[in-house]
């Protein structure tokens, strides 16, 4: 086992020992980042929903399909990259009379929880470049809880976390264009150009 991959394992180990003992009385169930432990580029969404939990992986389902889209706009392969999210549980609210679970966004609180399970991630994995998805992402990794997604979508700008400097190249949630079909156009054109500037790089497969 390499020593990244070991690394990570004792990371979710340890994250798994904090939901444990942070939620006791309530099932949160660990959805871990995933893929190449030694990817040049990481995708951080902002929290696993009920497929990726039933599944324990980040981007099934639905979100899956979103980013098999995106994968194929960029060329890159789903086992190139490294794919996590900021909160590393699904945030839920029941419904008062039925009790059905239905997502919500994550609070200030969970975020918190788990900034060093992202930040022991982008340490271990040493991404080259980071792509967040919305503005969870966004302002996490920026430690900005001010930065926009509608003024920075699509612009690759420096950043760091800890001590691992890369680029970041913030996006849109893909979520967020199912109703808006003008924002579908744009997080298009951003994907376009984020697959350009790899391809600059020189980091597609
Ligand atoms: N699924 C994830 O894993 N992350 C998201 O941000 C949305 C759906």
């Amino acid at each position: 086992m390499s020593g990244k991959v070991a690394a990570l394992r004792r990371l979710q180990r340890r994250s798994q020992a904090l939901l444990l003992e942070v939620y006791r009385d309530q099932e949160k169930v660990l959805v871990f980042g995933e893929g190449n432990t030694s990817a040049a580029v990481m995708l951080v969404g902002e929290a696993p929903g009920e497929q990726e939990t039933l599944q324990q992986r980040p981007f099934v389902g639905k979100a899956g399909k979103n980013l098999d889209e995106f994968l194929e706009v960029i060329g890159m392969r789903r086992e190139a990259l490294y794919i996590t999210n900021v909160v590393k549980f699904r945030p839920t609210r029941a419904h008062e009379r039925t009790g059905r679970l239905s997502n919500r966004p994550p609070t200030r609180e969970e975020i918190e929880l788990c900034y060093h399970m992202l930040a022991g991630e982008v340490a271990i994995v040493a991404p080259r470049v980071v792509v967040t998805l919305g503005n969870t992402p966004l302002r996490t990794v920026l430690d900005d809880s001010k930065a926009s997604i509608g003024a920075c979508h699509g612009q690759p700008r420096p950043a760091s976390m800890g001590k691992v400097s890369f680029t970041l190249f913030p996006l849109y949630h893909p979520a967020s264009i199912i109703y808006n079909r003008s924002l579908r156009d744009t997080y298009l054109s951003d994907v376009l150009r984020l697959s350009a500037w790899l391809a600059e790089q020189g980091l597609t497969d």
